[in-house]
């Protein structure tokens, strides 16, 4: 049995890391994981006056992360935190129907730089641990792929041998807490 994630990329750019680091997980665990990648470039910005009535591109980004049983994050760092149109789509999330409640999650991230994300997956950690979002979230299991851009390659594999054994581990680790929270 696959089990239907969807995959926010916390990236907005056409050749962001990020989204070639989850076409690889897409790719690779195809057996264990249906991917749908989902995009937050065309998520309005949020308002509370129009929380009740979210635009087209608001309320299709909340659909997708709703119909799916699993969410992965794929974040990169901007300025020691998550990039602003990722916060923004996450609060597009906490409002109106709480699509990430109790929804079996985990998270992923690279940089270019040595620390992976380390500082935005923390805040991203933080953030989602609001009541109104709070999924469940895969204890552990911390995955900071710093220097991205050494180790993943044109045709998105990850090249360097530590990384996808320890991707294939984290995977693994999902898809046995998926079964046990579910
Ligand atoms: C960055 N970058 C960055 N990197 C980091 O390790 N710590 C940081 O605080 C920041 N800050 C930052 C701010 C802004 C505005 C930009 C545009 C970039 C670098 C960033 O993490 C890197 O470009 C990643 O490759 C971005 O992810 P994607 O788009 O490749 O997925």
């Amino acid at each position: 049995m696959t089990i239907k994630v969807a995959a926010i990329i916390g990236s907005n750019r056409k050749g962001s890391y990020n989204l070639k680091l989850v076409e690889y997980i897409k790719k690779r665990y195809s057996e264990q994981l249906n991917i749908q990648i989902v995009s937050i470039n065309d998520v309005e910005m949020f308002s509370a006056d129009i929380e009740e009535n979210p635009p087209k591109g608001a309320m299709e980004f909340k659909m997708k992360v709703r119909n799916a049983e699993a969410v992965l994050f794929a974040v990169p760092e901007y300025n020691f935190s998550i990039p602003g149109a990722l916060k923004n789509a996450i609060d597009w999330m906490s409002r109106g129907g709480h699509d990430l409640k109790d929804k079996p999650t985990f998270i992923v991230g690279s940089s270019m730089g040595v620390l992976g994300s380390v500082r935005a997956q923390m805040h991203l950690r933080e953030i989602i641990s609001n009541p109104t979002l709070q999924p469940k979230l895969l204890p552990g299991n911390e995955v900071y792929i710093g220097a991205i851009h050494t180790k993943i390659n044109e045709q998105n594999e990850i090249t360097d041998q530590a990384t996808s054994d320890f991707l294939d581990q984290v995977v693994n680790n999902f898809v046995e807490f998926y079964n046990k929270v579910k």
